[in-house]
């Protein structure tokens, strides 16, 4: 269980998330929503534990397994990339380079790869270790509709094998609809709308909801 209590980050006295609570099962996978700037990465980031909230406290399963919302390469190629300290999971390694058709690029420096390809990487670097919470910002933003479907059956397959729970933001319906149990869309910080994604998508609540779902389907 996730649970999050009287969360607020300020930046110069301007509040960029106000979270009263929030509670996420063990196991489930809740996906966030939300125009640029209202607060997934803030919260991602707290969750992560590597920002600290101004006020509030959260309470979080672990270990934690973070992907940035930016991607980044390792020095070395792609295998090292996936073995970095996991030397002993090398067969693992591999067969999820296979999984995300990289296999054919464990030869290649991490750093000469597409933007989808190394997002792809990212991932699979994460996927190497078995975790009880996973936090992914955006993990498919930059790739192609074959990419984001293999990252999909990637995920899943991950959290059938380790149980864990997965928070995700994304700016993609179908990521929601496919992948989580619920959807919550933040505004300026504050939660808008929660609840399963294709009831949501649906039947928004509120106007605000209303009208970002009604953009968000384009
Ligand atoms: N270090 C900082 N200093 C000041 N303001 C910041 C800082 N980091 C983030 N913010 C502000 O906090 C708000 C929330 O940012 P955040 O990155 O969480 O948004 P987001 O929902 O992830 O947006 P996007 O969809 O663009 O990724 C933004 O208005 C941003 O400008
Ligand atoms: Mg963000």
């Amino acid at each position: 269980m996730i649970e999050v209590k009287g969360l607020k980050k300020c930046y110069r006295g301007r509040t960029v998330l106000d979270l009263d609570e929030l509670r996420v099962q063990q196991g489930s996978t809740l996906a966030l929503a939300g125009a640029n700037g209202s607060g997934k990465t803030t919260l991602l980031r707290i969750l992560a534990g590597n920002l600290k909230p101004t006020e509030g406290a959260v309470e979080t399963a672990s270990p934690v397994l973070y992907l940035p919302q930016r991607s980044y390469p390792f020095r070395g190629t792609v295998l090292d990339n996936m073995l970095l300290g996991a030397k002993d999971k090398k067969e693992e390694a591999l067969h999820l380079l296979q999984s995300a058709e990289l296999a054919h690029l464990q030869s290649k420096k991490a750093a000469s790869l597409s933007g989808g390809e190394l997002q792809r990487l990212a991932f699979c670097r994460l996927l190497v270790r078995p975790c009880r919470l996973l936090l992914l910002d955006e993990p498919t933003s930059a790739c192609d509709a074959a990419g984001a479907k293999l990252l999909l059956e990637l995920l899943a397959r991950y959290r059938r094998e380790t149980g864990c729970t997965v928070i995700l933001s994304t700016h993609t319906p179908a990521v929601a609809l496919q992948a989580a149990q619920r959807l919550l869309i933040l505004h300026n910080g504050r939660p808008e709308a929660d609840g399963d994604p294709k009831e949501l998508l649906s039947a928004p609540g509120s106007d605000w909801a209303r009208e970002f779902v009604a953009g968000w389907k384009i």
